[in-house]
């Protein structure tokens, strides 16, 4: 049932994940920890990983429900998590489960989905299945937070985009050095989706290097689809944002990130 979503099924990958600057280093957490901080109720965050966005929220108080498809994410979660003290980690519970078909007969006050698993979702009906899910979860006055990268129409267009290397060489805290180059496998015009590749080169202390494949696909959204989207879900947007300093979305902003509630 897993298999389908390769690429966060690769413990090497996986592994990874908490090193790599452009996802340790996001910018992202402060705008959902103040989020779970000023509604102060129970969280939960579908995709959540290896809990980068979980963790800091528990420590506003509040109790957290992670949900995440891959094993070999959520172990590194649980790992992280035994190294808190046992009143922070009592308050958060994590869940194996696709963020498509999930039944916890609770409802939340705040959904989160941060960091774009929702542009895993290629299909509507996935989309869709995902976004009535939530809708299940959500209390009447609840709010369903989650951001996608703004679509940058010059990679739109051109879709042999890369390789191109958009992590350069840094030493890692075990002291190898990583380099990431990306690219474009495959761009699925008509349907808004591209298949795309990461490879990490990893050096270690002896020269000898290691290469990591990583494949993943990512859906574009802009606006107007998203709005149709949650529309059909049963759900609205209340605010939209370009980027995590709550600044309002422009044409040109990095992030599309939406405050949803019930329709
Ligand atoms: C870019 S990571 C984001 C992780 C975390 N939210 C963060 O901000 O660091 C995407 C996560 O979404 C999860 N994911 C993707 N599709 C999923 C699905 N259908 N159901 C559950 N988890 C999914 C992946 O396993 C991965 O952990």
């Amino acid at each position: 049932m897993y298999e389908k979503y390769g690429d966060y099924s690769e413990e090497s990958f996986t592994d990874l994940y908490d090193y790599l600057p452009i996802y340790s280093q996001r910018d992202d957490i402060n705008f959902y920890v103040e989020w779970a901080n000023r509604l102060d109720k129970d969280v939960l965050e579908l995709g959540c990983g290896t809990g980068r966005v979980s963790i800091p929220i528990i420590y506003t108080g509040v109790n957290v429900i992670g949900l995440d498809y891959s094993m070999p994410m959520l172990k590194k979660f649980k790992s992280k998590l035994e190294q808190e003290e046992w009143d922070i980690a009592e308050r958060l519970s994590i869940i194996r489960g696709d963020m498509t078909n999930f039944r916890l007969n609770k409802k939340f006050g705040l959904i989160i989905l941060p960091f774009r698993p929702f542009q895993h979702l290629i299909s509507v009906e996935d989309q869709l299945k995902c976004l009535k899910s939530v809708r299940d979860h959500l209390t009447t006055d609840g709010y369903f937070i989650f951001d996608v990268f703004n679509p940058n129409p010059e990679r739109l267009l051109s879709p042999a985009f890369g390789p191109v290397i958009d992590i350069p060489r840094f030493e890692m805290s075990d002291g190898k050095m990583l380099t990431r180059t990306s690219r474009v496998l495959k761009s699925h015009w008509k349907d808004k989706w591209n298949e795309y590749e990461f490879l990490y080169e990893i050096e270690d202390l002896n020269g000898i290097i290691k290469k990591i494949v990583q494949k993943t696909t990512m859906r574009y959204f802009h606006v107007e689809e998203i709005e149709l989207l949650l529309d059909m879900a049963g759900l609205k947007i209340l605010e939209l944002y370009g980027d995590f300093d709550s600044s309002p979305y422009e044409p040109n902003s990095p992030e599309e990130i939406y405050v949803a509630g019930i329709k």
